[in-house]
């Protein structure tokens, strides 16, 4: 099953909220419902809200009682502008809107042909999406060794694109082509997307995984039980710098730190050539009752009058990063010089 998928004229989103206790689907039939489930995380993954977006836009078309073609694209133009408000870091989302957008500028047809257009845009772009993650997987099992344990850090698989994945992509097509893969995942404060997620993902396929908390990945790197970590981005800078989720940083800092290679997954999507480097994509803070609701023996964690910081994601200097997988082929540094090779036209 896809995580984002059109069917019967709705969207329907595997709720990621509710795994892994249970399995459950919403269907949205309004562009602002669709982007508060990317705001409130039924959804999330950059590649994932991006195509979750596109589909937002057909809502919006349907929604949009313009007769005339140039209304429609003005009220097109108003819901992108409301998509892509809902999640700030990854690029993603605003390169699925953008991409919605200019193509149905460019369409000349009457109002309901661009309707009909958009809806079949955004498909193309769920149906795109599966095939570039395929082709990143096999990139990116090409550097996975028969009996490698590997550190992953948050949700990268089918549930956080519309299937397969980024890193986790990598490490399933690596199982599935026979090669004994062990995965230690970071269970993924505050959200704890590596352990509800990750770890339902890696029970489907059968992959044999142990949770850790985060700060234990430094202790099993300096042992030498690690042979890689992987990830994905939700915005890659041209200068190779990565925004991924809070606690990328260090863990990429603890693999150089023991000569244990750090790969970061990522579609071209997730590439934003027009930032020169990291300290330029902006981070999303979110509620701090994220941090501090956690409930240990049947109570919330922390004192009641506790504040708390929640970035939800991190940079990561393109220097701690071994290799880039795309899909289209691997960049080694120097990014600045590498990455445009991989640029689609
Ligand atoms: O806050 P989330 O769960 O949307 O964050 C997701 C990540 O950080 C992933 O690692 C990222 O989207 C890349 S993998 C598709």
């Amino acid at each position: 099953m896809r995580s984002v998928f059109w069917e019967a004229g709705s969207l329907h989103l595997i709720d990621q909220r509710r795994l892994p206790a249970s399995l459950e689907l919403k269907s949205y039939t309004r562009s602002a419902d669709a982007a508060s489930a990317i705001r409130d995380m039924v959804v999330r993954g950059a590649p994932a809200i991006g195509v979750t977006a596109a589909f937002g836009l057909a809502l919006a078309a349907r929604e949009s009682g313009a007769g005339g073609r140039d209304d429609l694209i003005h009220d097109l133009q108003a819901a992108g502008t409301m998509l892509k408000a809902a999640r700030p870091t990854a690029v993603n989302l605003g390169w699925a809107i953008d991409r919605i957008l200019e193509r149905a500028r460019a369409y000349a047809g009457t109002s309901d042909e661009v309707r009909a257009y958009v809806l079949e845009q955004a498909q193309l772009m769920a149906d795109e999406d599966v095939e570039i993650n395929r082709r990143m997987a096999q990139y990116g099992a090409g550097l996975i060794g028969d009996g490698d344990t590997i550190i992953h850090h948050c949700n990268t698989g089918a549930l956080a694109a519309v299937d397969w994945g980024t890193a986790l992509g990598a490490i399933r097509m690596a199982h599935e082509a026979g090669k004994r893969v062990h995965v230690l995942v970071d269970e993924t404060r505050p959200r704890l997307q590596g352990a509800r997620l990750t770890a339902w993902e890696l029970e489907q396929y059968r992959i044999p995984y142990e949770i850790i908390t985060d700060g234990m990945a430094g202790h099993f790197l300096r042992r030498g039980e690690v042979q890689e970590v992987m990830f994905g981005a939700d915005r890659l800078a041209s200068n190779g710098d990565v925004a991924n989720k809070i606690g990328t940083y260090m863990l990429a800092l603890a693999a150089r730190d023991n000569d244990v290679p750090a790969y970061a997954v990522v579609p071209t999507s997730s590439i934003d050539f027009s930032l020169s480097d990291g300290s330029l994509i902006p981070i999303e803070e979110r509620d701090p009752a994220e941090v501090l609701e956690i409930e240990v023996a049947g109570q919330r964690s922390a004192p009641e009058h506790a504040r708390a910081r929640n970035p939800a994601f991190d940079i990561t200097p393109g220097r701690l990063i071994s290799a880039i997988v795309t899909e289209n082929g691997i960049v080694r540094p120097p990014y600045v010089e590498n990455l445009p090779a991989v640029r689609p036209a």
